[in-house]
C-alpha cells in the first residue's frame, strides 16, 4: 500500500470521513554550506522526495485534534486554538502546537481541524524531518484559513516555532528548503538576504544519502553550543578589526586571517570553518555551472574535514560511514549532513556506480559497527503544496 492510500485508509478509520485536504513537505539534504545558516552565510540543500503528509477536514470548533500515526503505534494530541501551551510528554506534538501558535501571532485566523500525520522521511537522521513536519503544519493550516503567506514568510514562522516553542535555536536552511526547494536543482540560499538562486546540478551524478542511524537529538546542548561559540568569535573579531560584524557571514578570509592568532582556540577553529565554508560554497556553486561534478565532490570532502576537525560536529560512525563511502568506485565526495554528530551522510556518486555504491556501503557499514544504515538515492523535488485527492479535486 502506498504511504497516501496507508493515510487516507487511517483518517477514514480515525475520523469516519476521507479528508477535505492533504499537504505535504519534504525534507531535506544539504549538499554543501553546513553550520553557516545562523552566521548569515550560505547553504546549498535540496528538498528531497521523502515527505511529511499531514491530511485533514475542518472542524466545527477551535481544536486541534492531531494523530501521529508513526510514533508509537499512533499517538494523539488535542489543543485548542484559543490557548496553546507545551504539550508535557509528546516532542512532536510540540512542533504542530508551536506553528499553530506562531501562525496566530503573525495575525492568520486558524480553523479547528481533524488531521492524521504519517511521514516517508526517517526521523533523527539529520534529513529535517522536524522542519518538514513544522512546514507541513503550516501549509496545511493556512490551507483551510483565508490569509496566505508566502513561502519565506512560512519558513520564517516554523523557524521561530522551532527556535522559540521546541527550543532548538536551529537557522533557516530546513525549513526553507522544505517550503521552496525546486525539482531537479538544488537552491543556494542567502541566509541574510533569505533569496535564492538554483542551482542546477551536474548531469550523471546521483545524490546519496546514507543514514548512520546513531540518532541524534538536535536539543541536546552542542547545536546551541556552537551556536554560542560562533556569536562570540564573530564579537570577538569585530573588535579586532575595529569594524562592524554582525556575524561570521561579515568576516573575509583575509581578514580572519589577520586576527586568527589572537582568537582563543575553540573560537578560532569555529571561525575558520564557517569562514571558509562559505567560501565552498561559491565555489560549489561555480562547479555545478560548469558541470564539474569531481570539484563538487572535492568540495564536499573538505567541507567534512572541517567539520570534522575545526567544528568538531563529526561522530566515530559518520567517520566510518564517510570513509567506507569514499573507497567506492564512482564516488566523488562525501560529508556529513545536516546538523552532524549523528543522523546522515550525502554523497555524490555516478550514475552508473549507484547500486554497487548502495549495497556495498550498507553491508560494510553494518559489519564495521553492527549498525543497519539506511542508504538510498533522493532526488532534488519541488518544496510544499496541497496534493490532489485521489477523487482527482485539487484541495485549494
Ligand atoms: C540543522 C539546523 C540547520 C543548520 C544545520 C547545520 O539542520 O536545523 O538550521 O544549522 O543543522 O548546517
Amino acid at each position: 500500500m502506498s504511504q497516501l492510500d496507508f493515510l487516507l485508509s487511517e483518517f477514514q478509520r480515525i475520523n469516519g470521513t476521507p479528508p477535505e485536504k492533504i499537504a505535504r513537505a519534504p525534507g531535506r539534504v544539504n549538499l554543501i554550506g553546513e553550520h553557516t545558516d545562523y552566521n548569515e552565510g550560505f547553504v546549498m540543500p535540496i528538498a528531497i522526495d521523502r515527505d511529511v503528509f499531514i491530511a485533514a477536514r475542518a472542524r466545527s470548533d477551535n481544536r486541534v485534534c492531531v494523530t501521529a500515526l508513526d510514533v508509537a503505534g499512533g499517538q494523539t494530541d488535542i489543543f485548542d486554538l484559543a490557548e496553546i501551551e507545551h504539550h508535557p510528554d509528546y516532542r512532536w506534538a510540540n512542533y504542530i502546537r508551536g506553528v499553530a501558535y506562531f501562525l496566530q501571532a503573525h495575525g492568520v485566523a486558524l480553523q479547528g481541524i481533524d488531521a492524521v500525520v504519517t511521514s516517508s522521511l526517517p526521523s533523527g537522521a539529520g534529513l529535517s524531518s522536524s522542519a518538514a513536519l513544522e512546514v507541513c503544519t503550516a501549509t496545511i493550516l493556512e490551507a483551510f484559513a483565508s490569509e496566505k503567506l508566502d513561502g519565506v514568510e512560512i519558513a520564517q514562522l516554523c523557524q521561530q516555532a522551532e527556535n522559540e516553542f521546541v527550543g532548538v535555536k536551529t537557522g533557516i536552511m530546513d525549513q526553507y528548503a522544505s517550503c521552496l526547494g525546486e525539482k531537479d536543482a538544488a537552491i543556494k540560499i542567502d541566509c541574510r538576504a533569505l533569496t535564492y538562486e538554483t542551482v542546477k546540478l551536474s548531469r550523471g551524478v546521483t545524490v546519496i544519502v546514507a543514514d548512520t542511524n546513531k540518532k541524534r537529538h538536535l536539543a541536546g546542548s552542542d547545536y546551541n553550543t556552537r551556536r554560542m561559540e560562533c556569536e562570540n568569535a564573530a564579537m570577538l573579531i569585530g573588535q579586532l578589526l575595529g569594524k562592524r560584524v554582525r556575524a561570521l557571514r561579515d568576516v573575509s578570509l583575509k581578514e580572519f586571517q589577520r586576527v586568527a592568532k589572537q582568537l582563543p582556540d575553540n573560537l578560532m577553529r569555529r571561525a575558520r570553518h564557517v569562514i571558509t565554508e562559505n567560501e565552498r560554497v561559491e565555489q560549489a556553486a561555480k562547479a555545478a555551472k560548469q558541470n564539474d561534478a569531481v570539484k563538487f565532490g572535492a568540495l564536499m570532502n573538505d567541507s567534512q574535514k572541517s567539520l570534522r576537525d575545526d567544528y568538531e560536529a563529526s561522530s566515530p560512525e559518520l567517520d566510518i560511514m564517510v570513509s567506507i563511502a569514499r573507497q567506492q568506485a564512482g564516488c566523488l565526495g562525501s560529508r556529513l549532513t545536516g546538523a552532524g554528530w549523528g543522523g546522515a551522510t550525502v554523497n555524490l556518486v555516478r550514475d552508473a556506480n549507484v547500486n554497487a555504491f548502495v549495497e556495498t556501503v550498507a553491508r560494510e557499514y553494518e559489519a564495521q559497527t553492527n549498525i543497519k544504515p539506511w542508504v538510498s538515492p533522493v532526488h532534488a523535488s519541488a518544496g510544499a503544496s496541497l496534493i490532489r485527492l485521489p477523487t482527482g479535486e485539487m484541495t485549494r
